[in-house]
This record gives C-alpha cells, sequence and structure tokens, in this order.
C-alpha cells in the first residue's frame, strides 16, 4: 500500500472554491427537507427566532472551532486529534467522528435516493390527475419496496464515490462551484413562484410572525439540534474541510459566509414551501412527509407545476449530493491518511461498506420492518444514534478541546493566521466554547437521549 505523504495533501484552490464546498456540505437534506417541516411543527416564526439565535451564538463558534482544529493539524478528523493531542485519548472523538460519517451517509443516502425517484417520477408527470391519497400510496409503496429505492441508493452514492475520487481541489471543490450557484438559482426561482400564489401571505406569516405562545421548552432544544445537523457540526466534516484550507485565508469570516448562506436557504426553502402549503389548504404540521407526500400534491394543482416539481427535487438532489460528498470525505481522508489507502481504493472501499450499511436502512421502510431495536427500525435507529447521539457528543468535545486542550494562544494563531487578520471577539468566542456552548450541547443531549425532561 502506499504510504500517505503530507507534503502531497490536496486542498482548496480559492475563497469562492471553500466557501462553496463548506456551504454545499452545509446546505442539504436538512435546510431544504428537515428544516420547514420542524419548523412548521414547532409554530413557524417563533422557532425560527430562536433557531437564528443558536446559529449565532452556538453555531458560528462551533463551525469556527472545527475549522481551527482542522487547519492546525493539516489532517483528517482522527488524524488532527493525534497530531494536536499526541498520548492522549482526544484521538476518539476523531474516531467518533469517523464512525458518526458511516452511519450518517448510510441513511443519509435512502433519502437521497428518494429524491432521486422524486426527479424521475417528476420528469414522467407521474403526479398528474393524482388525489392526495394516492399520491401518499404512491409514497408509501415505493418507500416499502426493495428493489427501486436500493437502485436509487446506489445510483446515489456512485455520483458521491465519483466526485470525492477527483479529489478535493479537482472533484469536491470544482463540483461544489458548479452544483452551488445553480442551487441557488433554482431556489430562487421556486421563491418568485411560491410567493406569487394567491394566498402567499398566509404562509409568510406563518414564518417570519413569530408567536411565542406556540413554542415550549422542547422545541427550544429541537432548534439547537436542527442548528446543529444542518451545519454539519459535531463530527468532524469541518475539521477535515478545514485541513484544506490555507494558512492566506480568514477562518472565521469563512465560517461566518458559510453561517449565513446555510441559514439563508434554509429561510427561502421555508418561503418556497410554506405559502404553498396554506395556498393549498395543507397543514403545515405534516412533519418528515412533507415534501414527498404533499408537496407533489401542490405540484400538480399549481399552474406550472410540472416544472416547478422537476426544480423542486432536482434541487433536493443537488444539496443532497454536496452534502454527502462532505461526508463521505471525512472516511476517505481517514482511510488515506491513517491505513496509507490510496484515494481511489480508499473511496471504493468506503462507499461499498456505507452502501452495505444503507442498503439495510432503505430495507428498514419494507422487508425489513420487522426488525426492531427499542421500537426503532434501521434506517430510525441509525439516524438517532448519529444524530442525537453522536454529534452532541462530538461537539462538546470538539469545542472543549478547542477551548481547554490548546489555548487561546493556539487559537489566536490559528484564526488571526498568525497575525494577518484581527480577532477581536477572541474573549468571547473563547468564553463561549469554554462554557456556554459546551453547556447549551450537553442539555440537547440529555434531553435527545431522555436524561433530561422539562
Ligand atoms: N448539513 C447537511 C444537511 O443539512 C448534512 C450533513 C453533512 C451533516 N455533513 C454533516 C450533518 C455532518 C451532520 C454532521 O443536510
Amino acid at each position: 500500500m502506499a504510504k500517505f505523504d503530507p507534503t502531497k495533501r490536496d486542498s482548496f484552490g480559492t475563497k469562492f472554491g471553500v466557501i462553496a464546498a463548506a456551504a454545499g456540505s452545509a446546505v442539504g437534506l436538512g435546510n431544504i427537507w428537515r428544516f420547514p417541516y420542524v419548523a412548521g411543527e414547532n409554530g413557524g416564526g417563533a422557532f425560527i427566532l430562536i433557531y437564528l439565535l443558536f446559529i449565532i451564538a452556538i453555531g458560528i463558534p462551533v463551525m469556527l472551532s472545527e475549522f481551527t482544529i482542522g487547519r492546525r493539524a493539516k489532517r483528517n478528523a482522527f488524524g488532527s486529534f493525534k497530531r494536536l493531542a499526541p498520548n492522549t485519548y482526544w484521538y476518539l472523538i476523531g474516531l467518533l467522528g469517523v464512525v458518526a460519517a458511516f452511519v450518517i451517509l448510510s441513511f443519509y443516502s435512502t433519502v437521497a435516493g428518494w429524491t432521486l425517484e422524486y426527479i424521475y417520477l417528476s420528469f414522467s408527470n407521474a403526479f398528474a390527475e393524482k388525489t392526495p391519497d394516492q399520491l401518499t400510496t404512491m409514497f408509501e409503496t415505493f418507500k416499502a419496496g426493495t428493489f427501486r429505492p436500493i437502485l436509487w441508493q446506489l445510483f446515489f452514492m456512485v455520483l458521491t464515490a465519483w466526485i470525492v475520487i477527483a479529489g478535493v481541489k479537482k472533484g469536491i471543490e470544482k463540483y461544489a462551484k458548479i452544483l452551488m450557484p445553480i442551487l441557488l438559482l433554482l431556489i430562487i426561482v421556486l421563491d418568485i413562484r411560491a410567493i406569487t400564489l394567491p394566498g402567499a401571505s398566509e404562509g409568510l406569516d406563518f414564518l417570519f410572525r413569530p408567536d411565542f405562545s406556540k413554542l415550549n421548552t422542547n422545541s427550544i432544544l429541537e432548534a439547537l439540534g436542527q442548528a446543529f445537523f444542518s451545519l454539519s457540526i459535531g463530527m468532524g466534516t469541518l475539521i477535515t474541510y478545514g485541513s484544506y484550507i490555507n494558512k492566506k485565508q480568514n477562518l472565521t469570516s469563512t465560517a461566518i459566509n458559510v453561517t449565513a448562506a446555510d441559514t439563508i436557504i434554509a429561510i427561502l426553502a421555508g418561503v418556497a414551501i410554506f405559502p404553498a402549503v396554506f395556498a393549498f389548504g395543507i397543514e403545515p404540521n405534516a412533519g418528515p412527509d412533507l415534501i414527498f407526500r404533499t408537496l407533489p400534491n401542490i405540484f400538480q394543482q399549481m399552474p406550472g407545476g410540472y416544472f416547478f416539481s422537476l426544480i423542486f427535487f432536482i434541487l433536493l438532489g443537488v444539496a443532497a449530493l454536496t452534502s454527502s460528498i462532505s461526508v463521505l470525505e471525512v472516511v476517505v481522508a481517514y482511510f488515506v491518511e491513517e491505513l496509507g489507502m490510496l484515494r481511489k481504493r480508499a473511496t471504493i472501499v468506503a462507499a461499498v461498506s456505507i452502501t452495505a450499511l444503507g442498503i439495510l436502512s432503505t430495507m428498514s421502510w419494507g422487508v425489513m420492518d420487522d426488525v426492531r431495536i427499542f421500537d426503532f427500525n434501521i434506517f430510525e435507529l441509525l439516524d438517532f444514534t448519529a444524530s442525537s447521539v453522536f454529534l452532541p457528543i462530538g461537539g462538546v468535545f470538539i469545542v472543549v478541546f478547542l477551548g481547554w486542550h490548546l489555548g487561546k494562544r493556539n487559537i489566536k494563531e490559528e484564526i488571526t493566521s498568525d497575525g494577518l487578520y484581527k480577532a477581536k471577539l477572541i474573549n468571547l468566542f473563547v468564553f463561549i466554547i469554554k462554557f456556554l456552548a459546551p453547556i447549551a450541547i450537553a442539555m440537547v443531549f440529555l434531553h435527545g437521549i431522555g436524561l433530561l425532561k422539562f
């Protein structure tokens, strides 16, 4: 096996490339599928305000922490901890990240596969003249099948692996630079359609007029969890991407730009979806099925619905792809740098084994539905373990590592790029990562596993 040579490490080329790649990771199913339904279930506007607060107070600091650790060490998530804290157990956090990446991509590719089926269905005009019940049955039958969902999942994983094999600059960065502007364009088209629908204002009111009576402590914690998933933090994805950022780039402004892009796309997704939901008399709290069951219904009643449906699901697929490559890269970078594999082989081994687990998660909606662990099917178990257990644990230890182990002097050197940039808010940042963020994240975690009830 070829030994990894640190002097030949790949990296991102341009400032726009860094932002496109990291925003590509952040913007995904979490923004367009998860954010609207979670906001919908939690009453809309008031939830969004709390979400924004968490994004600013905790999301940006955690993201900046990941970039800082990655660029300081210039290694994969596991190797970064080994390098910055040799002869300690901190590398376990990196290992947890690699495992989490494995698990997240396995079920993420299931939903991404559904998205591809819905691109195909939109294209073949399959929603036309169907009743809401028929559309629901259509989704349920598809999801419970074996051949089709697995086929789409395989197809999606091949696409993901194909981009990752090409490398950081010539794969991830190149495609992110093309796909992210397309994504922005598509969502703006959808937004224009949505806000010109008769009755759109009710949807916009729902999103932007906060009604605090609809909030409970549960929604506050849900908002924090959503912030984590949406920003791709807590798992070492952004440690890995940070390790490809060169020293001339400003980490603070990168973290702020990426967070802003992620947040804006989430809001734009809400604006694309809720006016239509209200205009066609659908309940905003339809839950995780909101997109696959209700949107086709909306599209087929809407003028121009054929095209808007196609655009919507392509948008979702593109967003999922630029996120999935970032998750696969975590595992690939680990295989290449720690196990000395060649990139191509590492990507194939990672993608094949993730897909094997992913097939189980896809089949858990159909033939394997009776395999239950704590009442969860395999998909739900993988989702819960990764999102509600691994991410928060990872998040706490990432900020604690930076704040308490690396310390202020190292942090300052790294985020100022050795004095090239100013770091006016460094004391606030250090305070947040030492105290505020770990405590807040720990609360989400304890709530997620049911140890803390409000
Ligand atoms: N943030 C992506 C989304 O919104 C998903 C994702 C990519 C992710 N990398 C991650 C989530 C790392 C958690 C951790 O769909």
